[in-house]
């Protein structure tokens, strides 16, 4: 075990953990950061999916000894209210079903677009290719991040 502090959602924390923790359970179990999803744990599916830097990260495939100081943001540090655009969109499309896997949607489609503002249906079928939905709204995630976009 060691010590680290980590940068979460704008906040220093201290942790202890063993190098190689992946940081999902870093930041669901030592933290309580939960909307952030445990699916397959081998960077499949995209349940845990945060911001590091900014960028959309599998959170089970960062280790907390690899993320140093890097920032991350998890869904509950996305916006202060639920009003990220995103977020707001998701609402608007009705886009969860069971829900499991929204917020590692959600991470995605945020840095998506902060990296391209107007991505065409294209950009967005590449940006949320690594997201896994078991209940099929990919029609409506897609047109969520068309309406987030504009
Ligand atoms: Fe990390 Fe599936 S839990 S990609």
């Amino acid at each position: 075990m060691a010590q680290y502090t980590i940068n979460v959602n704008g906040k220093p924390h201290q942790v202890e953990a063993s190098p190689e923790t992946p940081l999902l359970w870093v930041i669901r179990d030592s933290l309580g950061y939960v909307g952030t999803k445990y699916g397959c744990g081998i960077g499949q599916c995209g349940a845990c999916t945060v911001h590091i830097e900014g960028v959309a990260m599998r959170s089970c495939q960062m280790t907390v000894e690899g993320l140093g100081e890097k920032p991350v943001t998890t869904i509950e540090g996305l916006s202060a209210n639920g009003d990220h655009p995103v977020q707001l969109a998701w609402l608007e499309h009705d886009v969860p079903q069971c829900g499991y896997c929204q917020a590692g949607q959600i991470m995605s489609a945020a840095s998506l677009l902060s990296q391209i503002p107007n991505p065409t249906d294209e950009d967005i079928n590449a940006g949320m290719a690594g997201n896994i939905c078991r209940c099929g709204t990919y029609l409506r995630i897609h047109a969520a991040v068309k309406s987030a976009a504009t």
